[in-house]
């Protein structure tokens, strides 16, 4: 009997699929992706690919944006219910609320939300564009931040822009504490810490550099550092040991875990191959809207 890896790689040829994979997902679907990588690097990909179906192996509002981005692919996710709790913390009508308490304001929103609330912003970006993006707004124009207050809060201090924060967050990244990564490192005094962006300020405080989690796995490649203290999800771990095999990466703490993006597995890519299933789809009217903040995240590359 063929093995489940055989039987999906079977029919992503037959069907033209490709599977994409978050950097946080379990590692035998990181391994089986043809493509991994954090939210931009996916957006771009699902963009560009021209597969007639993307299996996106993530949580539903990165599958929302590749089915926005690419209305003529089917999209699926695996697994109805992987959703992000942040992306749920903000509803188009708040939103719409908040915009006319500054009806002058342009409003940028994190790729964490939802389609809807993505049609109300002008500008969409990610943990590894978001200061570029801000950068890229006329400076006296006043901005709103969505939903989550500890990336807006990084964009306010590195930009010096004054902007409207929505007190959005991770609650995975949220219960990282200063007191793990200042344990873990006095246990490895030689490792620099690599925080995400979305880890609250006593945490960032006491990182090194504050990365997305495809700019992680390229610091460290580059680096000369052979240890590393990784405060994100614990899925990254997986390829950061795979790249880099002379190198230790230890995680700030072992329940750093999305359960959300835990959701995905093996058996479920290939019912989701097999069945074609569950397909995501957005509305024309809201997807058209949601492009518009879409295409100008995808035009702003990354500095550094
Ligand atoms: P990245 O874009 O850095 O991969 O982050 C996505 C995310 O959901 C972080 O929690
Ligand atoms: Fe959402 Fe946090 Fe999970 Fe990222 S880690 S998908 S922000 S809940």
């Amino acid at each position: 009997m063929n093995s489940i890896v055989e039987k999906i790689n079977t029919l992503r040829k037959n069907k033209n699929a490709v599977i994409l994979a978050h950097n946080y997902q379990i590692g035998e679907v990181q391994d089986i992706a043809d493509f991994c990588g954090d939210s931009l690097e996916l957006s771009r990909k699902a963009a560009d690919c021209d597969a007639d179906i993307i299996v996106f192996c993530g949580v539903k509002f990165m599958a929302e944006t590749a089915a926005i981005l690419s209305p003529r692919k089917k999209v699926l996710l695996p697994d109805k219910m992987a959703a992000c709790p942040m992306a749920d913390m903000l509803n188009a009508e708040q939103l719409a609320d908040l915009k006319k308490k500054h009806s002058d304001a342009v409003v940028v929103c994190y790729v964490n939300t939802t389609a809807e609330v993505k049609a109300l912003s002008d500008y969409c970006c990610t943990s590894s564009n978001a200061v570029d993006v801000v950068n890229s707004i006329e400076p006296d124009r006043e901005i709103i931040f969505v939903p989550d207050r500890n990336l807006g809060q990084v964009v306010k201090d590195r930009t010096g822009r004054d902007m409207i924060l929505w007190p959005g967050y991770c609650p995975t990244h949220i219960f990282a504490t200063d007191d793990d990564v200042r344990r873990t490192q006095k246990e490895h005094p030689d490792a620099i810490t690599l925080a995400h962006p979305e880890c609250p300020k006593a945490v960032r405080d006491c990182a090194d550099v504050l990365l997305s989690t495809g700019q992680m796995l390229k610091y460290a490649k580059q680096s000369d550092s052979k240890e590393f203290i990784i405060a994100t999800e614990i899925g990254i771990i997986h390829t950061l040991k795979k790249q880099n095999p002379g190198k230790f990466f230890y995680t700030a703490n072992e329940k750093f875990i999305c359960p959300n993006m835990k959701k995905i597995t093996l058996e479920k890519i290939l019912f989701s191959l097999e069945d074609e299933k569950f397909v995501i789809t957005v509305p024309k009217e809201i997807a058209d809207k949601a492009r518009t903040a879409l295409d100008r995240m995808l035009a702003v590359i990354p500095k550094g």
